[in-house]
């Protein structure tokens, strides 16, 4: 067959000059941003961001949590029109999710934080800038509003135009002075809430970095070369930007990964949260795995939110996994406490889940760092528009309108899978 006869049957696709968008517009879920991640990024900074503690047993229950569940769905309940607006601590979002913290997030691709950031203010959803980040507080308030609201697959309504809602992330360090520091750094900046992670009192044995050999900021090495060669875009993109550091505590002496341990405290306690509490006038949200007598606890010293969380696995593996703590935790605290959940998001179907079991919104971790990985600012967008799409039609085909009735009727509309 010729190709004039060909073309009378099948109509041509007009070819996407540019790479970038062409491997994106190729990826279909959260799985193949990670695929082409893994195929463009040097070895220990992928593994960086896809591995976890000891024999990442947690990483890998995290995400069989969510989907142990299956649905029920309601049919004929006309789902032409679905809303999926929520109000997550006080801000009117566009879907129910927001952007977790990553320290170092510039290693991955030199958009890196404030890339995040600007994808997260397009889409309408709240960024939170790790403690351990490579761009400053003051940096990314600066550069997210410039570029917020800026066309792109948005979705409409969440934060306004222009003014991105951001969170901080603190861990409380060692040098208290440094800490409180920080935070009246990000209120100063127009940070919206604190997010404070208490399951890092000790840095997590995350034997990849180790076997690796990971060190922050990258340092030239026998394995360094090697990825070098294999691949020179990574390294020109990451040349080509400012050089990397533990940008919150610029004007300080630098520091290595192998240091960051030194940051942590071993010795928080109940007292640096109430503390926390009587400093910070924003909303204030405690991170980690608590289970419903620590949460209980926080809500009674007056935390706005919980976010259930296992750092993704890169901390205490087997720990418990998240999805599996929101029924019991939302029992134990009632309904005016936020109750958010990290660890194991790979698709819009665990946020809803995860809404069915009482939580108020999904926080993605490793499902927007793929993304970023695979294409910049972009593959974040990437990433969102996918989990978003993903979240709407699971509530079509669910026979749900919207997320106050999925939250109102999620038990009966999900029932776990028999082992
Ligand atoms: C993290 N996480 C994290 N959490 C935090 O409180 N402060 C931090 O600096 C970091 N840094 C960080 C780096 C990288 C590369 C990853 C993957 C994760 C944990 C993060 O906020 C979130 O809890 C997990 O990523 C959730 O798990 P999943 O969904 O990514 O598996």
């Amino acid at each position: 067959m010729r190709v004039q006869e060909m073309r009378k049957l099948v109509r041509l696709r007009a070819v996407e000059l540019d790479g970038t968008r062409r491997r994106l517009a190729a990826c279909h879920d959260v799985s193949d941003l990670r695929r082409v991640a893994k195929r463009r990024i040097p070895r220990p900074v992928f593994d960086y961001v896809d591995g976890a503690a000891d024999e990442e047993l947690a990483v890998a229950a995290n995400v069989a949590a969510f989907r142990q569940w299956r649905f029920l769905p309601r049919v004929l309940a006309d789902v032409d029109v679905v809303d999926m607006s929520a109000t997550v601590l006080g801000s009117a979002l566009p879907v129910p999710l927001a952007l977790g913290p990553a320290g170092y997030t510039r290693m991955l691709h030199p958009d890196g934080e404030s890339g995040a950031a600007r994808s997260a203010a397009r889409h309408g959803l709240p960024y939170t800038l790790s403690t351990m980040a490579a761009t400053g507080i003051e940096e990314l308030a600066a550069v997210a509003v410039a570029g917020g609201g800026s066309g792109g697959a948005a979705v409409a309504g969440g934060a306004a135009a222009g003014r991105p809602d951001l969170w901080f992330q603190l861990y409380i360090l060692k040098d208290r002075s440094q800490a409180r520091d920080l935070v009246s750094r990000a209120a100063d900046n127009g940070f919206g809430a604190l997010v404070v992670t208490v399951d890092t009192v000790v840095a997590g044995n995350r034997l990849r970095d180790q076997r690796n050999g990971l060190s922050i900021p990258p340092e030239l090495s026998l394995h360094t070369v090697a990825s070098v060669a294999s691949k020179p875009g990574y390294w020109l993109r990451l040349l080509s930007g400012p050089a990397l550091d533990y940008a919150n505590f610029a004007g300080r002496p630098p520091t290595t990964i192998r240091k960051t341990a030194d940051f942590f405290d071993a010795s928080i306690d109940w007292s640096d949260i109430a503390d926390l509490r009587s400093r910070w006038a924003g909303k204030l949200i405690i991170k980690g795995p608590l289970g419903p007598t620590d949460a209980r606890r926080a809500a009674e010293l007056g935390v706005d939110g919980i976010q259930l969380s296992n750092h993704g696995g890169r901390q205490l593996d087997r720990t418990v996994a998240p999805a599996d703590l929101i029924a019991p935790v939302r029992e134990a605290v009632g309904p005016s406490v936020a109750l958010l959940v990290d660890s194991g998001i790979r698709h819009g179907a665990d946020v809803v889940v995860a809404l069915a079991l009482g939580a108020d919104a999904g926080v993605l971790g490793r499902a927007y760092l793929y993304g970023l990985m695979a294409g910049g600012e972009a593959g974040v967008d990437r990433a969102l528009d996918l989990i978003t799409r993903q979240f709407r039609t699971t509530m079509q085909l669910l026979g749900v309108t919207s997320v106050a009735e999925l939250r109102k009727r999620g038990r009966e509309l999900i029932t776990r899978e028999p082992r």
